[in-house]
């Protein structure tokens, strides 16, 4: 739509400058009054209670039509004007598009506006002067007629809805620091956006406002904290972003939105919302005909403001809706791929962002593993093993979680010690973790790594109880030292564990919910802007479609066939250590656990059978056959 003219009509004293202004404001447009278009002699006369002519009014409304036709090119304006005959509207829009000019035409009863006038000081048009602009007033033709005798903001609600100018692309709630990274994102590329952050008395006020002011893309956005003039805001089907914290706000939010929005609207999800509450939203929108997609999103602060990847899940025609603007704010990977793409229907956008995460602990326990064998074992400084990481993270071991490692390694605190000897062990979660921990079980795949990670973030939390103990269990002081070389590659075998449990985990749940998701495609949109982003995603992707196992995948078999003697050496000298490396000790069992043929548990099957009459089946007859045996 090309640039508009908003001229707002009416009477003096009838709040032309106040709701120009106001919508001025809100549109992030400009606003001019009229009179000041007004010759010297005109001010006078009407100071001095004299009523203008038509032909003192000439010079002024052709004024006014000159400035229109100057500034149109450039920007929607809104000008205030009383233009109080038909005559005088058809002067100020001579020559101009009538497509491109808006009349609001304000409306109030004389006493009304008598009073209001009565109140008002420095202005040249006396009280008196109102009786011969009603005289003059010719109600108009056509125009949005605005009722004054109401509070401004509704009357710049009524405006806003009424004129459908001005709405934008998107809208977003929720201004943590995630939320204005991705806002900012979006406004960077070139959508326009809504932005909203609820109001709380004293910790939470005009936060939109603020951030708006704090950053120059977002100049042009329009900022709320009240939720109906936000999604007023929105141009239709409305789109809107949520980037509040996981559980209950998220049902809050919905539920304060749902009345406001129309079928066919959609809402976006972008938080770590576990899956299963994202079908029931889906399912409770859906009987409303509003669309809802969950978006898993990785990648942090930075990825959230450069680019994150993005794993939207949620039905095809809600997706399309957002598409171009997830499309647009995604990370792009080395080869230029977007790292965003439609996972499937449900829950899983939400489910593959649960996993990565999943992965995520795995990936930086073990990276934890690996440095305090070389911080304590090895005795050395935070210094050199930052070079060492840095060294692999150059070629195939290279991911983002080293990277940073490396840099948080190399950081001294102001005592010019590294920071990373004072930071407490007590580590944090939020419990994506967890949750992939008992999906897991639920649907019945193996995810050692993840649960050992996770594990190891409770255990660091029975502090009280690990102090306890060491005095009563002498640590071992004894340095064991283990070749880099070895290190590496099992640090690597043991990721290659982690990302098969991942994989064989969402492959497992897409064929239990039926989410048809293809690793191929995660793979790619893991390859850039998310935490787990890696070189060994990226040697994962190649020939993914051959074989679609990471066990299977040449890479690990090349890397298990060469070393896994030197791998199994370095574990067991670590067990010698009086260290914990859960992490990588499970990695290795599970290697061994899943290339045996025949397992131990067929003795977990007779004590079954033994206590419990469970049954079992034999090796040597029909396998489907289950045979019970009365053992005493
Ligand atoms: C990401 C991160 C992000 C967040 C984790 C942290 O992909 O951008 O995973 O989602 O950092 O939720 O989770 P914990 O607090 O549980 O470690």
């Amino acid at each position: 739509m090309g640039n508009r003219v908003i001229v707002i009509t009416g009477v003096c004293g009838c709040g032309k400058t106040t709701v120009g202004l106001a919508l001025a404001e809100r549109l992030n447009i400009r606003f001019y009054d009229g009179d000041r278009f007004h010759p010297e002699a005109n001010i006078e006369k009407m100071a001095a209670g004299i009523p203008l002519t038509d032909l003192d009014r000439q010079p002024w409304l052709s004024a006014i039509n000159a400035f229109i036709k100057e500034r149109l090119p450039h920007e929607t304006l809104i000008i205030a004007c009383s233009a109080l005959r038909e005559k005088y509207r058809m002067e100020l829009s001579t020559s101009i598009d009538p497509a491109a000019v808006s009349w609001i035409h304000l409306q109030g009863s004389y006493d009304v506006i008598y009073h209001r006038m009565l109140e008002r000081k420095d202005h040249f048009m006396s009280a008196e002067m109102l009786r011969s602009q009603f005289d003059v007033y010719e109600h108009p033709k056509s125009g949005m007629m605005v009722n004054i005798d109401q509070h401004i903001d509704q009357i710049i609600e009524n405006i806003v809805s009424g004129l459908a100018l001005n709405k934008t692309d998107i809208g977003l709630i929720g201004l943590g620091v995630m939320g204005t990274s991705l806002a900012r994102n979006i406004a960077r590329n070139g959508f326009t956006i809504s932005i909203f952050n609820r109001h709380v008395d004293g910790t939470e006020e005009g936060v939109a406002k603020k951030i708006k002011s704090l950053y120059p893309e977002l100049q042009a956005s329009q900022p709320f904290d009240n939720l109906e003039q936000f999604v007023t805001s929105l141009s239709a089907p409305r789109k809107i972003l949520l980037m509040v914290n996981a559980g209950q706000p998220v049902d809050d939010i919905i539920r304060q939105l749902t009345p406001m929005l129309k079928a066919g609207d959609v809402i976006v999800d972008c938080g770590n919302t576990h899956f299963k509450d994202t079908e029931r939203r889906q399912n409770e929108l859906q009987k409303k005909n509003i669309h809802f997609v969950g978006a898993g999103i990785s990648g942090g602060e930075e990825g959230a403001l450069n680019g994150p990847s993005i794993m939207p899940g949620g039905s095809m025609q809600g997706f399309a809706l957002i598409e171009d603007v997830l499309m647009a704010i995604a990370a792009r990977n080395t080869s230029g791929e977007v790292c965003c793409d439609h996972i499937g229907d449900g829950g899983s956008g939400h489910f593959v962002k649960m996993v990565h995460n999943g992965i995520e602990y795995a990936e930086m326990q073990l990276i934890a593993e690996v440095y305090s064998h070389l911080r304590y074992n090895q005795q050395m400084a935070p210094v050199d093993i930052a070079a060492i990481f840095d060294e692999w993270n150059r070629g195939e071991t290279g991911s983002y979680l080293l990277d940073i490692t490396k840099n948080i390694l190399r950081f001294n605190d102001t005592d010019g010690k590294p920071l990373i000897d004072k930071i407490s062990d007590v580590a944090g979660n939020k419990g994506t973790g967890s949750w992939t921990t008992m999906t897991a079980c639920e649907v019945g795949v193996p995810v050692p790594a993840m649960a050992e990670a996770l594990f190891a973030r409770y255990v660091s939390s029975f502090k009280a109880d690990r102090d306890m103990y060491t005095k009563h269990y002498p640590q071992d002081k004894s340095s064991i030292s283990i070749g880099t070389e070895n290190l590496r590659l099992t640090f690597m075998f043991c990721r290659l564990m982690n990302h098969c449990q991942g994989i064989k985990l969402i492959g497992q749940a897409s064929a239990i919910f039926g989410w048809n998701i293809d690793a191929a495609v995660l793979l790619k949109i893991w390859s850039g802007g998310c935490i787990i982003r890696s070189n060994l995603l990226s040697i994962l992707r190649d020939g993914w479609a051959e074989h679609q196992d990471v066990m299977m995948h040449p890479y690990t078999i090349n890397l298990a066939n060469a070393h896994l003697r030197e791998i199994k050496a370095t574990v067991s000298q670590l067990a010698l250590s009086s260290l914990a490396f859960p992490v990588i000790s499970s990695c290795l069992d599970y290697y061994k656990s899943m290339v045996t043929r025949r397992g131990n548990t067929y003795l977990i099957q007779a004590q079954r059978d033994y206590f419990g009459a469970h049954t079992y089946r034999r090796i040597d007859g029909n396998p489907e056959v289950s045979h019970h045996t009365k053992w005493m």
